[in-house]
């Protein structure tokens, strides 16, 4: 019998401080910096995000967000096999926080390990897991991205420090004799690991080089419109579908400018859009689950819908999953 993949259970968390624009404004203002909630509002589409507090960890985001998928799927804890964690925010070097997730859950024995793919992390999970349990590696799956990007932004440089956001998703994706994920597709373009990066790293003791988040906004803007219609319409052409079938595109949520091009170029209506980038900002690999779980548990997102998620980020990482709720 053929073997598929399903997610059977969402779940979600974000850290309780939210920072408004307002707030930020007023923050970067105490710096001698000038910013406003119109430019934020207007190139963006960000109102609010949330931060965690000193000494509260990705795995700690993870967990929550875990505990409610699992609790939704009806899945335990104890019958899970394989954990992959998208996070490019990690609790330590090593060891992974998939590893340190598996801890703070009260289980050992099965697979767990961190994809890194920066704001494309949950797509290359997701894909992942939907490989290992259509191959027989695994069979009940946690596919979470959680990220605490507040510890990598730099509070001076105004054109980033307002775009991102703390929070974790998660799913519970199982095997399954119906589909569930009907076709993955991910892509890297190494060329441009420069445009969007946290270039230091910890050499003996010290960190060397830069350790917050540099980024050319216009370069990643032009590259992720581009890759993300690509992948949207590769994704659709492997599982014979078109867009029209789609019910939900859920994309990562970056920017609303970008999703309203990816829209666009699809001919999907925006009411055909899961939009959290306003209340979350862009949480990077925690963000597709993220909307996912927040469309779920609202009603608009129902079982036995068509979803098309799609992320884009630093690498550069691109890609897509096309699944049936
Ligand atoms: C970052 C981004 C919003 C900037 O928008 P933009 O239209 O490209 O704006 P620019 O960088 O050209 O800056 C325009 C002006 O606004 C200013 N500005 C930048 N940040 C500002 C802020 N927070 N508040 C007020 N003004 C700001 C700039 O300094 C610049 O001023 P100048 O013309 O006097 O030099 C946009 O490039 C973007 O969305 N890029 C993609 C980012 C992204 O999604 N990254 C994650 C991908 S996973």
């Amino acid at each position: 019998m053929k073997i598929f993949s399903r997610i059977t259970g969402t779940g979600s968390f974000l850290p309780p401080r939210r920072l408004t624009n307002a707030d930020l404004v007023a923050q970067l203002a105490a710096q001698g910096l000038e910013s406003n909630d119109e430019w934020i509002v207007e190139r963006t589409g960000i109102r609010a995000r949330h931060f965690v507090d000193v000494g509260i960890h990705c795995s700690d985001l993870a967990l929550q967000a875990s505990q409610r998928a699992l609790q939704a799927a009806g899945v335990a804890a104890r019958d899970i096999d394989l954990i992959i964690v998208g996070t490019s925010t990690p609790d330590m070097v090593f060891p992974s926080t998939a590893c340190i997730l598996q801890g703070k859950l009260g289980v050992r024995g099965g697979a767990a390990f961190d994809v890194q793919a920066v704001c494309s992390g949950f797509i290359y999970a997701l894909t992942v897991a939907d490989a290992m349990i259509r191959s027989g590696v695994a069979t009940k799956a946690l596919v979470i991205g959680a990220e605490v990007f507040s510890r990598i932004l730099d509070f001076k440089d105004r054109t980033t420090c307002v775009l991102f956001g703390d929070g974790a998703g998660a799913v519970v994706l199982e095997a399954s004799a119906e589909p569930g994920i009907l076709a993955t597709d991910i892509h890297a373009d190494g060329k441009y690991t420069d445009i969007l990066c946290v270039p230091g790293h910890v050499s003996g003791g010290a960190i060397l080089g830069e350790p917050l988040l540099r980024m050319d906004g216009q370069a990643v803007f032009k590259l992720a419109v581009g890759v993300l219609d690509e992948t949207a319409r590769a994704v659709l052409a492997k599982a014979g579908l078109s867009a029209a079938d789609i019910d939900w595109l859920i994309p990562h949520q970056a920017n609303i400018r970008i999703m309203q091009s990816a829209a666009r170029k699809l001919k999907l209506p925006m009411d055909k859009v899961v939009i959290t980038v306003d209340q979350h900002g862009n949480t990077s690999a925690a963000s597709i689950p993220l909307a996912l779980d927040t469309a779920v548990r609202s009603g608009q997102v129902k079982a036995g819908q068509t979803l098309l998620l799609e992320g884009v980020g630093g690498g550069f990482t691109w890609g897509a999953v096309l699944l049936k709720l």
